[in-house]
């Protein structure tokens, strides 16, 4: 299947961009770049030397948004630094990429890609949904054609991450989010209520430490900064927030109880952030999200470790 990964290029997002690549059901025609994690300027840097690392030269790379909606102006902050390192990659130098990104911005190549592979294309987000929220507002109705959207973002059930209220995807362009939420596009949301069971540990990547390759020395490095300062490392981890999205666009069954719902975001105040069910549609038969809640771990993660595994191994 047709897959189109829009990423703020941290650790997890380069976990899921292997996981992708590696993948044999999937087939990754571009991969899409927003502020987040980091800024736009330096997620793109590290989209173009995964890549190259990973000996995908041929994939495409789309710039998306500088800022969140509402402000020209997005600095990262000490907790973004703390889980993703000061170039969003656990300060691993990979070798610079030769390659630049394409004219084409990312909402105009959603648009393109929607219009041309329709149903048979799948979008994952996993940074703030800002990119989202422009291909929809620019054109819903071609949007609307794309076969599945999982979102990478929100907490419905559990606390957040970067606030009580809020998980980081979302906290970073809450008004985006909303705009998404609200705006009669059906998505599946992947929020922390389920990436939170797919941690992962030092024992985990004990595999990944015996291949010889650049790409699985410099992946293993990478993780191992994250497991270690998402959560305060030890038994608790790091979890697979972004790959976690991608096997979901893939294999959706992974989720084993979900919830059907219609979604809002909470834009102002203490809560700001907050991923809530939508009052004023509450009595609409039509849902437009669907929540997961509960994930068989142990499935995607044995899967998870065989498909990077194999591609680490080839680069
Ligand atoms: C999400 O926020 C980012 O830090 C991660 O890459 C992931 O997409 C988890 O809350
Ligand atoms: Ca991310």
């Amino acid at each position: 299947m047709k897959l189109i990964l829009d990423l703020d290029t941290g650790i997890d997002d380069a976990l899921a961009l292997t996981y992708a690549l590696g993948h044999p059901e999937a087939e990754v025609i571009g991969v899409t770049t927003t502020f987040g994690n980091e800024t736009l300027e330096q997620a793109t840097a590290n989209t173009l030397d995964l890549l190259s690392l990973l000996k995908q030269e041929d994939i495409p790379v789309f710039e998306g948004a500088v800022f969140p909606w509402g402000t020209a102006d997005y600095q990262t902050t000490d907790d973004l630094h703390r889980v993703h390192g000061f170039n969003g990659i656990g300060n691993v130098s990979l070798p610079k990429s030769k390659r630049t990104s394409e004219s084409e911005s990312a909402v105009d190549f959603f648009l393109r890609a929607a219009e041309t592979y329709g149903n048979e294309l799948k979008i994952v987000t996993a940074g703030p949904v800002t990119n989202l929220a422009e291909a929809i507002k620019k054109d819903a109705e071609v949007m609307n054609k794309v076969g599945r959207i999982v979102i990478m973002a929100g907490a419905l059930t559990i606390p957040g991450n970067l606030s009580p209220f809020a998980e980081a995807n979302i906290y970073n362009d809450p008004l985006a989010a909303e705009f998404v939420f609200t705006s009669g596009a059906s998505f599946t949301m992947v929020g922390l209520d389920v990436t939170l069971q797919t941690m992962i540990t030092q024992k985990d990547m004990e595999y990944w430490t015996t291949i010889q390759t650049e790409a699985a020395q410099d992946i293993t490095e990478m993780t191992t900064y994250y497991y270690t300062n998402e959560y305060g490392g030890g038994e608790f981890g790091g979890a697979l927030h972004d790959p976690l999205a991608v096997e979901v666009a893939l294999n959706p069954e992974i989720l084993t109880e979900t919830l059907a719902i219609n979604l809002t975001v909470e834009t102002t105040g203490p809560s700001i952030g907050r991923t809530i069910g939508e009052l004023a549609r509450l009595n609409q038969p039509l849902k437009t999200a669907v929540v997961g809640l509960s994930v068989d771990s142990s499935q995607f993660l044995e899967r998870f470790f065989t498909v990077t595994s194999q591609i680490l191994a080839n680069n």
